[in-house]
């Protein structure tokens, strides 16, 4: 029997692994849910999905450094560990793991991980070392924390595909549950970076939600042309003029490949500028095969 729940923090990874073990000895399965902290309904979300999944869970809150470009918001991306801790203990975290960066990367860190042909498509087109940073932490705190269950969300799609390909790759015992993307009343899916925008803005954001909306009922209705869809979500787009589109892409929800037609799994993810802050989001369809 599981004893009452009392939300431990610990920044130490060797206790995180020896408490971790100590779970799996007794025979409890661990979920682990890795985060950058600054919780939103999103994180939550995903931490309720651990609890359903596994016996125990752990929650990780650290800003890494190594997926920021120096150009990039690692200074400035909100923090307030306090109210996440709170958070956490009120959903009935196990355990908060906050690691220090000298505790995840000491300091003569120069081990890298490329999850080639994946690191470097949409997202990593503007941010190209972006991935690399998230695979190696991510494959870190796996190391750490040794779960059963990682809990990613879809918002992050291409994240969830690459880590998804690393563990694989790599042979980490775990398996990848993904979390489905919370969105705000108006559609905008929730992010952290969601914070910086105006009122105004964040009304403008909409859009992205608003085409992708199109883009899903319009396959649901029967079209499969990758251009058109593509054209539609530019065209729902420029209709808002403070949302600047940086790509709309119809690819394999598997391998990110591009396509032309759309059958099987398909993502569709967007990102684009409000401001200066840069939002991304995704639908993933089943497609049934044409009969043509
Ligand atoms: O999705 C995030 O918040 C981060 O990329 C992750 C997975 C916690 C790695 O730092």
């Amino acid at each position: 029997m599981t004893s009452p729940r009392r939300t431990r923090v610990l920044s130490d990874p060797r206790a995180v692994r020896r408490q971790v073990r100590a779970w799996r000895t007794r025979g409890d399965r661990v979920a682990f849910v890795p985060t950058m902290g600054y919780f939103h309904d999103g994180h939550l979300s995903l931490m309720r999905r651990a609890r359903r999944a596994a016996d125990r869970t752990v929650v990780s809150i650290f800003v890494n450094p190594t997926q920021f470009a120096p150009n990039e918001d690692f200074a400035t991306y909100p923090r307030d560990l306090k109210r996440d801790l709170k958070l956490a203990r009120d959903l009935g975290m196990d355990l908060c793991f906050t690691p220090s960066e000298k505790a995840m990367y000491g300091s003569r860190h120069v081990t890298e991980i490329h999850v080639q042909g994946l690191e470097d498509v949409l997202e990593g087109k503007t941010r190209p070392t972006h991935f690399s940073g998230v695979a190696i932490v991510v494959a870190k705190l796996l190391l750490i924390v040794e779960p059963d269950v990682l809990v990613l969300g879809q918002k992050d799609a291409q994240q969830a595909v690459i880590l998804e390909r690393m563990i694989e790759d790599l042979g980490f015992s775990v398996r990848v549950v993904r979390g489905a993307t919370v969105r705000e009343p108006g559609g905008l899916a929730l992010s952290s970076r969601n914070t910086r925008l105006t009122d105004r803005q964040r009304e403008a954001a909409r859009v992205l939600w608003r085409a992708l909306r199109r883009a899903r009922d319009t396959v649901k209705q029967g079209e499969r042309s990758a251009a058109r869809i593509k054209n539609l979500i530019r065209r729902e787009v420029r209709k808002e003029s403070m949302v600047r589109l940086d790509y709309a892409a119809v690819v394999r929800a598997d391998t990110l490949a591009d396509l032309s037609r759309l059958e099987g799994r398909v993502l569709i993810p967007i990102a684009g500028y409000v401001g200066g802050t840069r939002l991304i989001d995704n639908v993933e369809l089943t497609v049934p095969r044409s009969r043509r």
